[in-house]
C-alpha cells in the first residue's frame, strides 16, 4: 500500500525564479488593497476613500463606439482568435491614424503590432531585448524615466534586466541629459556597452511633461550613437490642453524608423482601459520580434474589440469626445490648483503641465517622506494620494493625483485636507 505524502513537504515559493522570488506586487495593486483593508474604518469616522490615485478616465467611453462595438458582434467569424499581430482592418486603421495624425507612413503588414494593452507590449518588448542575467553588473540594461510609469522597472527587472534611471527634475524641465545618464552609470560601475534601449514617456506619467520636438531630434541622436532600441511611450499622446502643441510622434524624426518603437495606448483617449488595446508601431524588426514573443503568448485580441479600435481610431465623433475630456481635465485642474493654493501651495513656481490628466504636486514642507504624507492623508482623511517614490527615487518629495474625479470628490478632498490640517 502507497502512503501519502505530506503536502507540507512540497514548498512551492522554493521553485520560484530568482527573479520573481523577491518581487513585490505591483505597487498600485498594493495602494489598492491598503484602501480596500482601511475602507471600514474610514467609511466609520465619514471619510470614505476618495481615490485620487486612479490611472484611468471615469466616464463612458464615446457613444458611437460602444453602440458600433454592439453591431460587431454579430458579425461573421468575429468571436473565433484573432492573430497576435493584429487583423488587416485594425492595422490598415492604425497606418490612417498614424498618418492624419502626426503626418507619419508606415507600412502595416511590417511596422505594427496591435498589443493587449501598451503594458503587455512593453513588458515583451523587454523580454526581447534583455538577455536575463543574475549578476546586477552583467545585466542588459534600459535607460528608464525616474518618476516614470512603475511598470517599467518591474518589466525590466522581471526580464532579468536593469533599468539605468534617467531623472525628470523642474531644473532640467522634465528632460533628462541621456548623455549625463551614461556618465552617471559609468561612475556607478556600469559597462555602458550593456546599454540595451532608452525609454521616454511624453507626455509624461506621472508629471505630465510635454517635451519639444528638439528634444526627440536629441534623443534619436543619442540612441544613433549608443546603437541602441529607442522605446517611446506615448499612452498620453492625445491628452493635452486646448491651445497646447499637440504632442509629437517620435517617428516625425527624420532616421527615427531605424532604431525606434513607439508604444501608443487606446486605455485614456478613450476610455478604454479594460477593452485591453494599444499597438506599437516603428521599426520592422523591433515590431517584428516583439510580434513573434508575443506569438508564444498570447492569441491576439478578440476582433470585435479590434473593430472597435479601428472605429474609434478613425472616427472625427471620437477626436470630439477626446477634446471634450481634455476640457474637463483642464477645468479639474484649475479647481484642484485653486484648492491647494487655499491650502498654501506655491501653485505659481510650480508651472503645471497642461497635458495628461494629473497633478505632481509637492509634499508639505514639514514632511520629509511622500510615503509618510500620503499614508497620513489616507488615514486621517481618506484621500487616496500616490506617493513619488512609486515612480522611481527621484519622485521623492512628491505626490500624484488624478485630475479624473467628478468635481464633488475633488472639492471634497481640498475641504477635508482643510479640516484635517494638511496645509503645505
Ligand atoms: C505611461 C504609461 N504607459 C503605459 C500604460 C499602460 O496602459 P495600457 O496597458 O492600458 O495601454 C500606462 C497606464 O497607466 C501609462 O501610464
Amino acid at each position: 500500500m502507497t502512503t501519502l505524502s505530506q503536502s507540507a513537504d512540497v514548498n512551492i515559493k522554493n521553485l520560484y525564479s530568482d527573479y520573481c522570488a523577491n518581487m513585490e506586487t505591483y505597487i498600485m495593486f498594493r495602494i489598492a488593497a491598503r484602501v480596500v483593508e482601511l475602507t471600514p474604518e474610514l467609511e466609520k469616522k465619514g471619510r470614505p476613500p476618495i481615490k485620487m490615485s486612479i490611472g484611468a478616465p471615469t466616464v463612458e467611453p464615446p457613444k458611437a463606439l460602444l453602440d458600433y462595438f454592439i453591431k460587431t458582434l454579430s458579425e461573421p467569424g468575429i468571436h473565433t482568435y484573432s492573430v497576435p499581430k493584429g487583423e488587416k482592418f485594425f492595422l490598415d486603421a492604425v497606418a490612417q491614424r498614424m498618418k492624419s495624425r502626426f503626418g507619419v507612413d508606415v507600412n502595416p503588414a511590417t511596422e505594427i503590432t496591435s498589443l493587449l494593452g501598451s503594458k503587455e507590449g512593453l513588458a515583451n518588448m523587454f523580454r526581447a531585448i534583455i538577455t536575463p542575467r543574475m549578476d546586477h553588473k552583467e545585466r542588459d540594461i534600459i535607460l528608464t524615466p525616474d518618476p516614470g510609469y512603475a511598470s517599467y522597472v518591474d518589466a525590466i527587472e522581471v526580464a532579468g534586466g536593469l533599468s539605468y534611471p534617467t531623472p525628470l527634475t523642474l531644473e532640467n524641465s522634465y528632460l533628462p541629459d541621456m548623455d549625463d545618464a551614461v556618465e552617471s552609470l559609468k561612475r556607478d560601475g556600469y559597462d555602458p556597452t550593456r546599454i540595451k534601449a532608452v525609454i521616454i514617456n511624453y507626455p509624461s506619467n506621472p508629471i505630465g511633461a510635454a517635451a519639444p520636438f528638439e528634444y526627440y531630434e536629441k534623443v534619436v541622436d543619442f540612441a544613433r550613437r549608443h546603437k541602441i532600441l529607442l522605446i517611446s511611450d506615448i499612452a498620453y499622446s492625445e491628452m493635452y490642453f486646448d491651445g497646447q502643441e499637440a504632442p509629437h510622434s517620435i517617428l516625425e524624426v527624420p532616421g527615427a524608423k531605424d532604431l525606434a518603437v513607439e508604444f501608443h495606448s487606446l486605455s485614456k483617449p478613450y476610455a478604454m482601459t479594460g477593452w485591453r488595446i494599444g499597438f506599437a508601431v516603428g521599426n520592422a524588426d523591433a515590431v517584428g520580434i516583439l510580434a513573434k514573443i508575443k506569438g508564444t503568448m498570447d492569441s491576439g485580441i478578440f476582433r470585435a474589440v479590434q473593430k472597435a479600435a479601428a472605429f474609434a481610431l478613425t472616427s472625427p465623433e471620437c477626436d470630439a469626445y477626446i477634446r471634450e475630456n481634455n476640457k474637463m481635465y483642464a477645468e479639474n485642474q484649475k479647481v484642484m490648483l485653486a484648492g491647494f493654493k487655499r491650502l498654501g501651495w506655491p501653485i505659481e513656481q510650480l508651472n503645471p503641465p497642461k497635458a495628461t490628466f494629473y497633478l505632481w504636486l509637492p509634499i508639505p514642507r514639514n514632511y520629509t517622506s511622500c510615503e509618510k504624507f500620503a499614508a497620513d492623508v489616507l488615514e486621517k482623511s481618506g484621500v487616496v494620494l500616490v506617493p513619488g517614490t512609486a515612480f522611481g527615487k527621484t519622485g521623492e518629495g512628491f505626490v500624484r493625483l488624478s485630475l479624473v474625479n467628478p468635481k464633488h470628490e475633488l472639492e471634497a478632498v481640498i475641504d477635508r485636507m482643510e479640516q484635517d490640517g494638511f496645509v503645505y
